[in-house]
């Protein structure tokens, strides 16, 4: 089949691409800043970047949707691969701030006020980002912003991703699904869905207690809570069931079936380190830069930054997790009906 010739700029569209920096202060009546072509470029990067890493994390999401992620199939593969690609753009994005740091707050007070009241809060692929995560309006930190910062438009393209299923909420449902902590199965025993008689999780809570030093005792409240809570807790976006399965993968992780499962959750919490270094970066800038000042959105600026920066880790919870694992030589022992499934299979 012969293909129709393609041409560089053309294929990239680079008339389009380099013609849409238009410095403020170039427009008729304002002063020439040097700096803010570089402000413009940085950002435009950033909101391109912010495309890839959308476009990676919908198919993601697309994957996770289906019914049942087919553990012989390459699906897991492709969303730890993809999850994996975005983990390396954000740190990316991380560097990024060393070149805006080449301009000096007072470069940058040459054209600051000119940009009044646009800010990178109206960054609605930046919100919709955090959404499809799985961070939901009501945990926002600063929610009177976000109404009153954005346009309408934007807003329902936001309130439209919080509406749809996340990567946290299909985590849920997947860790939910998984099959090898069946007490019937290879236990031999019937729970009745009592998850603290379940014979493996009846004996890890005791060794978990016996290893606790006195000061930790209280450990233990959070560990019936988390892993055996009847009562629905709010903001909880892990359930006790979805809990004990990544508990068990973390734990077991050295068998076959276990690791593809234990890089989701590890990168999952790489996603999160990233963002919060990309945010401590940011902060970082934004004091240097504008001091104690608002932000040019109208935020308290650095105050509102570490308010979001504190609040919107979206995978706190995986992380909570290893407040509850043993040393590997305190592991119970697992039924041979079960390692027999944990293992390769011909
Ligand atoms: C001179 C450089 C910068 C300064 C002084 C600055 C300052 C601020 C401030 C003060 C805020 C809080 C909202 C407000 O009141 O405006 C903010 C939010 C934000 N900025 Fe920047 N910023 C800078 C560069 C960047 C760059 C290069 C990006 C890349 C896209 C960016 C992305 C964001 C995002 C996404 C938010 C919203 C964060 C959230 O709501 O959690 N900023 N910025």
């Amino acid at each position: 089949m012969a293909y129709r010739p393609v041409y560089y700029g053309e294929y990239l569209q680079l008339e389009k691409i380099l013609e849409a920096q238009s410095p403020v202060s170039d427009e008729p009546g304002n002063e020439h800043a040097h700096d803010e072509m570089l402000f413009i470029v940085i950002h435009q990067a950033y909101e391109l970047w912010f495309k890839q890493i959308l476009f990676e994390v919908n198919s993601v999401v697309e994957i996770m949707n289906k019914p049942s992620i087919n553990d012989n199939s390459a699906d897991l593969q492709a969303i730890v691969h993809r999850l994996r690609r975005v983990v390396t753009i954000m740190r990316v994005l991380v560097q990024q701030i060393d070149i805006l740091e080449t301009m000096t707050p007072m470069d940058f007070l040459e054209f600051r006020d000119m940009l009044r009241p646009a800010s990178g809060f109206q960054s609605w692929q930046f919100k919709i980002l955090e959404a499809r995560l799985g961070l939901q309006f009501d945990e926002r930190h600063g929610q009177q912003y976000y109404v009153s910062q954005l346009n309408q438009k934007e807003i329902d393209l936001i309130r439209d991703a919080e509406k749809m299923p996340s990567v946290m909420n299909l985590l849920n449902q997947w860790l939910e699904r998984m099959p090898f902590l069946d007490a019937q199965a290879f236990w031999g025993q019937d729970q009745g869905g009592h998850a603290d008689t379940h014979p493996f999780w009846a004996e890890y809570e005791k060794r978990y207690s016996d290893s606790l030093a006195e000061a930790e005792k209280s450990n233990l409240q959070a560990f019936r809570q988390i892993f055996y809570g009847a009562e629905p807790q709010a903001h909880r976006r892990l359930s006790p069931q979805a809990c004990r399965s990544a508990l068990f993968i973390m734990l077991y992780r050295g068998y076959p079936m276990l690791e593809l499962p234990f890089q989701l959750l590890e990168v999952m919490l790489e996603i999160d380190n990233q963002l919060g270094s990309w945010r401590y970066r940011h902060i970082n800038m934004v004091r240097r830069m504008i001091g104690s000042r608002i932000g040019t959105g109208g935020s308290t600026g650095a105050g509102y930054l570490q308010g979001a920066m504190d609040k919107h880790y979206i995978f706190r919870e995986i992380a909570q997790l290893n407040s509850f694992l043993l040393d590997r030589r305190r592991l119970p022992a697992l039924p041979s009906s079960l390692t027999g499934k944990l293992g390769f299979q011909f």
